[in-house]
């Protein structure tokens, strides 16, 4: 088990986000969490990454406790997320933004940035070799030096990815990665997402765009009014009547 949540209860205002919430997510597994809109999905990705503290139940990490602990200590043990509104530096180069993703992984300190150890020579070499990596994998070698307030919203989205996955998280969590894509750039997607799986990383994912979810999602778990209305295999999901009757109800 890579990532357990256990009676989470968040709060806001007079408001219920997530009531009792309990899920698991399996090493290696591609994890789907869908639900209406306001259901609390992205609530529960916030407590997760540590930027909401859960006022009650525990949050499990490959066997540690993280409830409660700071979004970049979280960081740091191998949770990395894109978020629902895309968040990168706009005014920064497309390699900066990735860049900016592996501050986690630098293991060099002040002095050996400014003797310039060994160490520091070794570390940049890496960093730059991993990040061309993932430009690769992203296919976004032509865009290594654009500044991404002036990339189309689906390269936007690609970047947002990139850095994710530069901290080599164990976990990514993506909200909505979908949102605003074409069918082209959607199913493009669905492939990496595959080969983000195939590098052994575990995937927790929020989508409205229900068939890329049953396609893609190996278990789903169902919200609606901040709590878990059903859980199972896409199959299981997408004929269960209270899934059916959330989604009916909320139009
Ligand atoms: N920072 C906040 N302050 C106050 N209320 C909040 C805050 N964040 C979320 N909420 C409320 O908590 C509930 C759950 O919101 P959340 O954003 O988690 O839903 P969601 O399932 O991600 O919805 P969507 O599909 O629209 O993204 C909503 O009623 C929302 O208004
Ligand atoms: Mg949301």
């Amino acid at each position: 088990m890579l990532l357990q949540l256990n009676n989470v209860f968040k709060t806001f205002g007079g408001i219920v986000a997530i009531n009792n919430l309990s899920f698991e997510v399996r090493n290696n597994q591609i994890l789907g969490l869908i639900g209406p809109n306001g259901a609390g999905k992205t609530t529960v990705f916030n407590c997760i990454t540590g930027i909401y503290k859960p006022e009650k139940g525990t949050i499990y990490f490959d066997g540690k406790n993280i409830t409660g602990l700071k979004p970049h200590v979280i960081s740091k043990l191998g949770i990395a997320r894109t978020f629902q509104t895309i968040r990168l530096f706009p005014s920064m180069s497309v390699a900066e933004n990735i860049m900016a993703g592996r501050h986690t992984k630098c293991r060099q300190t002040w002095f050996d940035s400014l003797i310039r150890t060994p160490k520091y020579f070794k570390d940049e070499k890496e960093n730059w070799l991993k990040i061309k990596y993932y430009i690769d994998l992203l296919k976004l070698s032509e865009y290594t030096t654009s500044i991404v307030s002036s990339l189309p919203y689906g390269l936007q989205r690609k970047v947002e990815i990139a850095r994710a996955l530069a901290s080599e998280p164990k976990l990514l969590i993506l909200d909505e990665p979908a949102a605003g894509l074409n069918n082209k750039e959607t199913q493009e997607l669905v492939d990496l997402i595959y080969q983000i799986k195939a590098m052994g990383i575990t995937i927790l994912l929020i989508e409205h765009d229900m068939d890329m979810m049953m396609s893609l999602a190996e278990y789903i778990i169902v919200m609606n009014f901040g709590e878990k209305i059903a859980e199972g295999i896409p199959s299981e999901i997408q004929s269960n009547p209270q899934v059916i009757e959330a989604y009916l109800g909320s139009e």
